[in-house]
């Protein structure tokens, strides 16, 4: 298993990728900002950040071994050349969530909504990075990053949209969608 990589997310004047839209979707968005910079481990964050998201990779906590084999098998590493589109969605969930024990949450996420089962229909397409945030007490839980070609944007768009309607979205109570290019 990597070891965990400690990830900020800065929107400001400076950054690889310019902000296209930052969409509220559940709760609160974010302040608008030109260009988002994504620092990985110990590089120093800029002064004129608006605002700045942190998190971190970990382990998985949900994936079975039969999953962990279907995903590696297809899925991308971040930075390929065409994927020139990005989408961070920082997501919270409600306590309601947090109040389940790790096989509820489990049953919730991939029994009931297919997280898993239908992410992989749009792999190899997307490339993900999910960064956890709860254990910094920052604003949301997750920091989802996804990286992708615009042909492939619309597809995106589809699944964002089937995630959204199953049962483990009702455990979220905070959602931005901030879309990106470069
Ligand atoms: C691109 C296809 C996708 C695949 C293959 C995928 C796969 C996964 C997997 C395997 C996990 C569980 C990790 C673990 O075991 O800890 C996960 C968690 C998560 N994913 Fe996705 N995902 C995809 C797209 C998305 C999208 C589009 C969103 C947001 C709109 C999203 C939001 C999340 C969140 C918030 C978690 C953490 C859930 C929790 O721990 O409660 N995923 N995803």
């Amino acid at each position: 298993m990597a070891p965990p990589i400690a990830v900020s997310f800065q929107a400001g004047d400076i950054g690889t990728w310019r902000i296209e839209r930052i969409d509220p979707v559940i709760g609160d968005g974010l302040p608008p900002a030109k260009h988002l910079a994504v620092f990985e481990g110990t590089e120093t964050p800029h002064s004129s950040a608006r605002w700045t998201l942190r998190g971190f990779t970990s382990n998985e906590r949900y994936v079975e071994r039969h999953e962990r084999v279907a995903l590696t098998a297809v899925q991308q590493p971040l930075g390929r050349p065409a994927a020139t589109c990005a989408a961070l969605i920082p997501i919270r969930k409600s306590d309601a969530w947090w109040e389940l024990t790790q096989d509820e949450r489990r049953e919730v996420l991939e029994m009931q909504s297919q997280h898993i089962k239908v992410g992989l229909e749009y792999l190899p397409a997307v490339a993900r990075r999910l960064h956890h945030s709860r254990d910094l007490g920052e604003p949301f839980d997750f920091l989802t990053w996804f990286e992708y070609a615009p042909a492939d944007a619309g597809a995106f768009d589809e699944l964002v949209l089937r995630l959204r309607e199953t049962d483990e979205w009702s455990f979220v109570d905070r959602e931005v969608d901030i879309r990106l290019a470069r």
